[in-house]
């Protein structure tokens, strides 16, 4: 299938695109910060008036995978407009092109979207309530998305992998620093569900051909707090986990609020798909192989 990944340069986007490429035709949307990458691309700035429409006739894909968002929680605090164009009005739109078009969309969005009050997981039938610029409009997307095209497959995700620059995921922040011996904090009282990007990257395309489409929430199967994770981490790198100090996200500086049970319930995906969802241990694994084989340097020459 011909498929179209926009944020090709992002943590999700790259991952995808380089794993989907050795299965299907790719085709990535670049802001100019990729240097010949494996796949092709197209240049836009997805905000540029008229940019969806162009993009979407010039390479004519039967799947669209939208990665592409403001996904930093404290730039949509402090960029509310950009937060709203970027992750609401944007995905709106391109749910409407592809509609038009014929094709299926994946929007990606977030766990965040629910208040972390409830105890126990959260399923697909949960009423979300968030906290954050972020989440804000991230659900605002979700539903814009399902409105303008019922075909398409809104996923809510929480993920980790190497990334372009090193430096974005939660996986790379407790890798790098507990490398350089130095010490930080890790959240105890902020439960989520990490998956691995690859995995995550090859639930999305088995979704697409099973031709799954609405809501789904597609994390990985094991609750954790940030803390407990960052000491995974520490011990599949063979590193001291004594320097991630236990805290309250109470304690934190950061200024958009987190929810802080973020476990989301994937019955509903693994009875869709039919297939069992990759275990956490398997994705740790998998995030200490890459970095034996050398990925994160092989993800770095691709930046401009
Ligand atoms: N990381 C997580 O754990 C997590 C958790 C929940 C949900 N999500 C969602 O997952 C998706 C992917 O997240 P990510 O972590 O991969 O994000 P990311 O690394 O920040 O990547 C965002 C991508 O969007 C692109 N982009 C931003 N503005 C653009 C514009 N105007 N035109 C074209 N491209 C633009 C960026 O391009 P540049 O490189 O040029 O800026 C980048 O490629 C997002 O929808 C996010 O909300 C992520």
């Amino acid at each position: 299938m011909k498929l179209l990944i926009t944020g090709s340069s992002g943590l999700l986007g790259l991952n995808l695109a380089l794993d989907a490429m050795t299965t299907h035709e790719v085709i990535g949307v670049d802001r100019a910060k990729l240097k010949s990458p494996p796949f092709p691309i197209v240049n836009a700035d997805l905000l540029t008036e008229g940019e969806v429409d162009r993009i979407l006739d010039q390479t004519q894909p039967q799947w669209v995978i939208h990665c592409a968002a403001l996904a930093n929680l404290e730039d949509c605090e402090s960029d509310p407009d950009l937060a709203h164009r970027l992750n609401a009005d944007l995905p709106r739109a391109l749910a409407k092109a592809c509609e038009a078009s014929g094709i299926q969309m994946v929007q990606i969005s977030t766990d965040a979207v629910f208040d972390g009050t409830k105890s126990g997981s959260y399923e697909e039938s949960d009423a979300p309530n968030p906290v954050s610029v972020y989440a804000r409009t991230k659900l605002e997307g979700e539903q814009a998305v399902l409105e303008a095209s019922p075909n398409a497959i809104v996923a809510r995700v929480n993920f980790y992998g190497w990334s372009l620059g090193g430096r974005r995921s939660l996986a790379e922040f407790f890798y790098h620093n507990l490398s350089n011996n130095k010490s930080m904090t890790g959240y105890t009282d902020v439960i989520f569900c990490p998956m691995h990007v690859r995995h995550l990257g090859g639930v999305l395309l088995a979704m697409l051909e099973k031709k799954l489409r609405g809501l789904y929430h597609v994390v990985g199967t094991q609750p954790m707090s940030k803390y407990q994770f960052g000491v995974e981490i520490a011990r599949r790198f063979g590193m001291n986990a004594g320097e991630i100090s236990p805290r309250s996200i109470n304690t934190s500086s950061l200024i958009a609020k987190r929810a802080n049970n973020l476990y989301l319930s994937t019955d509903k995906l693994s009875t869709d798909l039919g297939l069992p969802i990759p275990s956490f241990s398997t994705g740790l694994d998998l995030f200490y192989q890459q970095y034996q084989e050398g990925y994160p340097q092989k993800l770095r020459s691709f930046a401009q």
